[in-house]
């Protein structure tokens, strides 16, 4: 493998990017945004809810019309395979008066909302369907939200956001505590003018938004998506003889603890050209092929590489000795049940891997930088997750017989481009 490339923009920021320019007043640019269906579907609900969001030349602009400014959609708003564009956006319509229907796919349908609804009901949303905890559900939000304090009960950037979200639009300091996860909401809410603050309260992180909110809209520039650059640099590093660039990616320090513990495993990952884009660190990325050992990952790293442990496991299947990955009951309830799905796709693939609790542990096979051990030769079931079917394919790279996945239509969720820069840089993938 090698050769230079940039991926698409970063998912995270692009979903906040749309909503914070719909609340926000005036017109909000976006440069980089990602043009991938979870992203475009943000953009879509948006637009229905009266604040346009449509690609103008190479950037994408929002028409914001400020908080509590949203109007009533004509029919139910579709979020697809978006978990983040859902709950996200239950924050938004919290603080609307307007009654909205949300549906998704089947994998979405499966995924808990409840988390998000309980506290958003604690500030006045009202849910038609009482305490049902999955899609489809009818939300009516208010005009006089009460802002709240809540102790996140999980690690989950997600429902950290939607609080913050609908705390625009309460009267007063809305704050959430929890462990620390992305941070994107924060820097963005601050970019656009909201009254944020945050402190460490041990090790926990406090983050208080001032309500009745006025945000101005502005000029957005979305770097790189490094879960999606993790693909590019796990085949890199799997992949005898390979040097891969991978330029303008985030560096965010909630979101690198799969290069931390790339590094930790031996891997020759270097950041270069280190600098500040749009509020957000970036960096050019170079990955060449390295003999790797098995790690542990502590739980506490979960949130800083939540989205990268099915690639970080495949990872592993090529390290020396065994990689155990901690506190990942959150895999669970992600796109598919990921960890069980990538354990069952290790297996299918050879490689001696086992679930205990919530503790994913992977005996590799030593093969990194050399060649053979890694059997492949499975089939993998994906369950509608593009993150497993991205991972496996990446496996195939260096395995002894070729990966196949039984999906790739998910991919297009996130990163559509896989394919044609996989093939760019010197991946064989046939279907
Ligand atoms: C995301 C947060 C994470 C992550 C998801 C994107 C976000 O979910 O898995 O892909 O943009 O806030 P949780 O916050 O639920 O862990």
């Amino acid at each position: 493998m090698k050769g230079r490339v940039r991926v698409p923009g970063d998912k995270s920021i692009s979903h906040r990017a749309l909503m914070l320019g719909a609340l926000a007043t005036g017109r909000t640019r976006i440069k980089g945004l990602l043009e991938a269906e979870d992203v475009v579907n943000t953009a879509k609900a948006l637009t229905a809810l009266g604040a346009s969001a449509h690609k103008v030349g190479v950037t994408w602009e929002v028409l914001g019309r400020g908080v509590g400014g949203l109007s009533q959609p004509d029919g139910p708003l579709d979020f697809g395979n978006s978990g983040t564009g859902t709950r996200l956006m239950m924050g938004v319509v919290a603080g609307q008066p307007i009654t909205v229907t949300m549906t998704g796919d089947s994998s979405l349908s499966k995924r808990p909302m409840g988390r998000v609804l309980k506290p958003l009901r604690q500030m006045g949303l009202q849910v038609a369907e009482g305490d049902k905890d999955t899609l489809p559900l009818t939300i009516k939000g208010s005009a006089a939200l009460m802002p709240i304090v809540y102790d996140l009960p999980v690690a989950s950037a997600q429902l950290k956001s939607a609080i913050l979200i609908a705390g625009l639009a309460a009267a007063g300091e809305t704050t959430v505590i929890g462990e620390e996860t992305r941070d994107h909401t924060e820097r963005m809410l601050q970019f656009f003018g909201a009254k944020v603050r945050t402190e460490k309260r041990g090790n926990k992180v406090a983050i208080t938004v001032t309500g009745e909110a006025e945000l101005r809209g502005g000029d957005v520039t979305v770097p790189g998506d490094p879960s999606s650059a993790s693909f590019l640099a796990a085949a890199a590093l799997i992949v005898p003889g390979s040097e891969v660039f991978v330029d303008g990616v985030l560096i965010n320090p909630t979101r690198r603890g799969f290069y931390d513990t790339l590094i930790e495993m031996g891997a020759d990952v270097a950041f270069t050209n280190e600098r500040n884009e749009g509020g957000e660190p970036v960096a050019d990325l170079r990955v060449r092929t390295s003999k790797l050992k098995g790690v542990r990952v502590p739980p506490e790293r979960a949130p800083s590489m939540i989205d990268e442990y099915p690639i970080l496991a495949v990872v592993a299947a090529f390290a020396e000795g065994e990689t155990r990955m901690e506190g990942l009951a959150e895999l669970k309830v992600k796109e598919s049940d990921r960890l069980a799905a990538t354990a069952d796709g290790l297996i299918a693939n050879g490689i001696a891997a086992r679930v205990e609790g919530d503790t994913l542990i992977v005996t590799g096979a030593g093969a990194s930088g050399g060649k053979g051990g890694v059997k492949g030769g499975g089939k993998v079931v994906t369950h509608m997750d593009h993150r497993i079917a991205m991972s496996f394919l990446v496996m195939g790279l260096a395995s002894e017989a070729p990966v196949t996945v039984d999906d790739t239509t998910f991919i297009a969720t996130s990163f559509k481009e896989f394919r044609g820069l996989m093939e760019g840089i010197g991946a064989k993938l046939e279907g």
